[in-house]
């Protein structure tokens, strides 16, 4: 199990379009996936046109065990494959600015107890491949560097740091990769930024192009090759509630291909992660028909 981050520090740059995007193109290349919606505002839940349930992510941090997560977890509207651990406004009383070890090790904990077999761990988080319900945990984070933020980081493998071409993109994506720096020092040790995926991209705005060469130029390989274009498909997409996947438009084929080149860059850092085999070695199924 691989649990991933959407992290940006600042609000409204596409965190939860690519936690969405990112599960979409799971569930098309048939990865099971749980999507963590750790956000107050709850946009992702909305989005995958989730089931209501007894319990939210809330409650799993108040309390993080089996029977909660049990409660909190739904089928997420876009199929099978796919489903939510289900974000509410009430997560906000869990976003302490100054949060202890302990607040901050809940949502790690909660996640361990998906890989339990019979109240046993498996020997280290991550590593129970026989008993893992979930091949890939995508975590949706909210817009700011309180507990909430902090505990997807000491709960993830990766982190995709996400940003858009614009001037302050920068100082974003570096505060970003040092709360990344901080998370690992203080006891993630595993945790890694896997990318700066860029967004809301226009063709032929030199202002874009400044800033992605810029950002080229600082964080160099780590910002991934495929950036995200602007396209209205995709607010149209997360309007209808429905995958981009399965939007059939230019628009929507281009942000799809995006976040086939995503999953595929999570699932060889996974196969590195697991046995440290080389990164061309893992690669990922064909799209599953719906
Ligand atoms: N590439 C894109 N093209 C067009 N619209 C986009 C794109 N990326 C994001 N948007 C739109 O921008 C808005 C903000 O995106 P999103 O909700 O993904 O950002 P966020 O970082 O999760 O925001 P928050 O910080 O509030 O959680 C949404 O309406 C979304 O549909
Ligand atoms: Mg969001």
């Amino acid at each position: 199990m691989l649990v991933v981050a959407t992290l940006s520090l600042k609000g409204g740059v596409g965190k939860t379009t690519v936690a969405l995007g990112l599960a979409g193109a799971a569930q098309q290349h048939g990865v099971r996936t749980l999507l963590v919606d750790l956000d107050p505002q709850a946009n992702s839940t909305i989005a995958l046109d989730t089931a209501p349930t007894l319990a939210t992510v809330a409650d799993v941090l108040d309390e993080p065990r089996r029977s909660v997560l049990d409660r909190a977890i739904a089928p997420s509207g876009w199929g099978d494959g796919l489903d939510v651990l289900v974000g509410a406004e009430q997560t906000e009383r869990h976003n302490n600015p100054d949060p202890t070890p302990k607040q901050l090790g809940r949502l790690r904990r909660a996640l361990q107890r998906l890989v339990e077999n019979d109240g046993l761990l498996g020997d280290t988080f991550g590593s129970a491949e026989v008993d893992d319900p979930y091949r890939l945990v995508i975590i949706d984070c909210p817009p700011s560097l309180g507990q909430l933020t902090r505990s997807a980081l000491a709960a993830a493998h990766r982190a995709v740091l996400v940003t858009d071409p614009t001037m302050f993109a920068v100082s974003g994506v570096q505060r970003a990769f040092d709360a990344v720096q901080t998370e690992r020092q203080r006891g993630n040790s595993e945790l890694q930024p896997l990318g700066v995926l860029i967004n809301r991209v226009r063709p032929r705005n030199s202002e874009h192009e400044f800033r992605i060469g810029e950002l080229r130029e600082l964080f160099g390989p780590l910002v991934l090759s495929g950036v995200l274009p602007d396209r209205s498909a995709i607010q149209q997409a997360q309007g209808a509630c429905l995958p981009i996947q399965r939007w059939d438009t230019p628009g929507a084929r281009e942000a799809s291909a995006v976040f086939t080149l995503l999953l595929g860059r999570v699932l060889r850092s996974d196969r590195v992660r697991r046995d440290g085999t080389a990164p061309e070695a893992a690669p990922i199924a064909p799209p599953a028909t719906h």
